[in-house]
């Protein structure tokens, strides 16, 4: 065991300011006006300002920028297998992998630990060899969540960084930016390419006044979300400001702009402010907080004064009690006063069956020491935990610290179980052995509560909550429980009311790094020689084929530059996340793997022309199968595909899958109503055309057996961006009628397009 009071080499960390305040001079040349902070950051990382920024109109919410980010994370098996693709010998910027979704939860941590390393050897030891070849440094099973460890080692204020994963914007509690990507837009950045974003509008947040003790930052975005809905944030920037943001410590900053995913935001940010600069002490980086210091006084670390935003929203932090949002979706938000009552009118059991705190969201020294009191408390007039209480800490170094500091054996004293440091019970890596087929309700402090997510369980209600409101709660085992009001009976006939909770933002001992032999070398060199591990005949990983272009002289498509005929696999109604299209928990064991992954395809999508999860038609035998049945039939007869779908379609995570397995399928073309930001792109990157309904209405004319063609492709296959694209679509009895659509595609996503994925492109440009 190590304590972590010695000061790293900070020098692979430290941002490059001075280059990135002399791109910011050339910036404000260009623009000659105020900036907000976000847009100071975006635009010191355009490669080439003149040529990117000159004579534009509007540049936020229109520019299509060419960025080069400082640095990329990646969970598990990710972007390694394109970024092998592309053939070259090492990343071009720092990268990281971080062994963290596939530890599933069940006894404790170190048994949990020891059975994933077993059951998962292959896919780390295939990782470890990635990483050695092409100079990445790797976090070890065990070593923590990824967004905890960036926030804990690789974030620094001004930074662009990427990460594939939707949570990436967790790192922006540092006053950088950070965003969430698929793995191919991981790869650009790891290849030196630039990467591309249209410039996101930027949304201002005012924070006024102070949060009670029973009110955190999670409570904070647990509203936004109700305010914003899951789409409020889409295409934008959240980027807060005012005297409440002051008052923060960086780990509850980082909390809100972890859960800015879900309300679709590219990302979230803040200025730099003293908590930072602490926060950067603690963690052992002094030399990053000296120079962040310098370039906050240079003016690069927030908005100028006069800056404008797209739209602003007030906040007063005093206004604000705690909020529980769910189920089923993180925007439905209820003010804690008023749950219970909430609760009874949808007839709900007034039973919570189990509680669940920390993830990359809420496993903070200051969320920990807050739980502990109230834990304390508890333990004190003898109350246990009704329910299963479980914690999953956010990296070694928050366990090691709170297993020093007495946290860990008060929680475990009230009866929590404390689970390894990884994403378990949050990505359904969850051995769930109660309530697996009846409604029930589990409260966590995660930040996603989608159907099914947690423990494999449609009927499992997930309520979220900040870390203090669940951990209160389990110990009455109610949903109409508000601990800031109301009393637990006890035994001895008495009744107890919690004080509102105590904690502190950074241990007064400073942090214990934990277990040495979690750290990875820093900066480790590639070492070409080695060989990156994939068995023959593996059923966990295989490596990935180019996808076929489904243009151009090679394709034999009859319609050149326009698609073949694609035939509709069905209409998909409503809310259609990533977890939707491509279902985690067991399945992610299949994530090196394309063919066995895609045996999930959409397998809890709704079919709108008959109301059922995962029924697919053939139309041309009137037969039925499943989703993935019947797309793999087109497969094998050579029928190329397409998608109709709802609004938002794609929301939730980074899941490069979720575009990965319907390009494997040979789907060409989604129509929707509308998509969310970083699916649209991942499909835009594995050749896959999003279109988006011009009327919406439409979206109810065409269904499963249709065949679409599309009308003007080929002027935007030619470099068109302006080109519009009609659907003619022909029904089973041979009528036919077209259709308006729009499209988001750019200049570079048009040859994506064209070559069949981003990574043939890059591909063909590199060699
Ligand atoms: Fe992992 Fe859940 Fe965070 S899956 S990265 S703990 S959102």
């Amino acid at each position: 065991t190590q304590v972590a009071s010695i000061e790293r080499d900070c020098s692979s960390i430290t941002p490059p300011y001075s280059e990135l305040l002399d791109k910011l001079k050339r910036v404000r040349k260009i623009l000659d006006r105020p900036l907000t902070l976000a847009e100071k950051i975006l635009y010191s990382h355009v490669i080439d300002p003149e040529a990117n920024l000159s004579g534009r109109g509007k540049i936020r919410g229109e520019t299509y920028l060419q960025l080069r980010p400082q640095r990329v994370a990646m969970q598990d098996a990710s972007a390694q297998l394109q970024f092998m693709s592309a053939g070259l010998p090492q990343c071009a910027v720092p990268t990281s992998i971080h062994c963290d979704h596939l530890i599933q939860a069940s006894e404790g941590a170190s048994k949990d630990l020891e059975r994933s390393l077993v059951t998962n050897q292959e896919v780390f030891d295939f990782l470890q060899s990635a990483a050695r070849k092409y100079g990445i440094e790797f976090w070890c099973p065990g070593s923590g969540i990824i967004h905890q460890i960036v926030l804990e080692n690789y974030a620094a204020p001004g930074i662009l960084m990427l990460g594939t994963d939707s949570h990436t914007p967790n790192a922006g509690g540092l006053g950088l930016l950070a965003i969430g990507v698929g793995g191919a837009d991981a790869v650009d950045a790891m290849t030196g390419t630039p990467w591309e974003l249209k410039a996101p509008q930027v949304v201002g947040v005012h924070l006024a006044g102070e949060l009670n003790k029973w009110t955190t930052t999670k409570d904070l975005i647990l509203h936004l979300a109700g305010k914003l809905t899951v789409r409020g944030g889409t295409g934008r920037i959240l980027e807060y400001f005012g005297p409440g943001v002051e008052t923060q410590s960086c780990t509850g900053l980082a909390t809100i702009a972890n859960m800015g995913a879900e309300v679709g935001a590219t990302t979230s940010t803040f200025p730099y402010i003293r908590n930072m600069q602490s926060y950067l002490h603690a963690t052992r980086r002094g030399p990053v907080a000296q120079a962040a210091d310098k370039a906050a006084a240079a003016g690069y670390l927030s908005a100028d004064k006069g800056a404008e935003y797209d739209e602003v929203i007030e906040i007063n932090l005093s206004e604000l009690e705690p909020t529980i949002n769910g189920p089923f979706t993180p925007d439905l938000a209820t003010p804690l006063s008023k749950f219970g009552d909430f609760a009874k009118a949808q007839g709900w059991k007034d039973e919570i069956s189990a509680s669940l705190i920390g993830s990359c969201t809420n496993s903070s020294y200051e969320d920990m020491t807050r739980v502990a009191d109230l834990a304390r408390q508890a333990k004190a007039v003898g109350l246990k935990s009704k329910v299963p209480f479980l914690c999953t800490p956010g990296s070694e170094q928050i366990r090691a610290t709170i297993e020093r500091d007495g946290i860990t054996s008060t929680l475990e004293d009230v009866g929590a179980i404390v689970l390894a440091n990884a994403c378990g019970p949050c990505i359904g890596q969850w051995k769930r052995e109660e309530k697996m087929d009846e409604e029930n309700a589990i409260l966590t402090s995660f930040n996603r509560n989608f159907k099914s997510r947690n423990d494999g369980n449609r009927f499992t209600m997930n309520f979220l909550a900040s870390p203090v409101v669940v951990t209160a709660m389990t110990f009455s085992g109610k949903l109409s429980f508000n601990p800031m009001t109301d009393s637990i009976p006890l035994a001895n006939g008495e009744s107890f009311r919690f004080s509102p909770p105590e904690g502190q933002d950074l241990p007064s001992e400073g942090f214990t790094a934990g277990e040495e032999s979690y750290y990875p070398e820093p900066c480790p060199t590639a070492q070409s020689e080695v060989q990156v591990a994939i068995k023959e005949g593996s059923q966990r990983l295989e490596f990935l084929q180019p996808f076929p272009s489904h243009f151009g002289e090679n394709s034999n498509n009859p319609r050149g530059l326009e698609f073949p005929a694609l035939k509709v696999l069905l209409r998909v109604r409503g809310k259609c996340t990533t977890d939707h299209i491509s279902a985690a928990g067991p399945w992610l064991k299949y994530k090196g793997h394309l063919t066995n992954i895609s045996e999930n395809l959409l397998i809890t999508a709704i079919n709108d022309e008959n109301g059922e999860m995962n029924v697919a038609v053939d139309t041309e035998n009137k037969t039925t199968g499943t989703i993935p049945e019947i797309a793999k039939r087109f497969k094998a007869s050579n029928q190329p595909w397409a998608l109709v779908v709802d609004d938002n379609y794609g929301e939730g995570s980074a899941r490069e899958h979720a575009a990965l397995q319907p390009r494997f399928y040979g789907c060409g073309l989604i129509l929707a109503r509308s998509f969310a930001r970083i699916h649209e792109t991942n499909l835009k990157k594995q050749g896959i055309l999003p279109l988006w309904f011009a009327d919406k209405a439409d979206y109810s004319r065409i269904g499963a057996g249709d065949l679409i063609e599309t009308e003007g492709l080929a002027d935007l296959l030619k470099g068109d961006t302006q080109a519009t694209i009609a659907v003619k679509v022909t029904k089973h009895d041979g009528q036919n009628f077209s259709i308006q659509t729009k499209h988001t595609m750019s200049a570079d996503q048009i040859k994506w397009l064209h070559a069949g994925s981003a990574i043939n492109h890059i591909s063909s440009q590199l060699h």
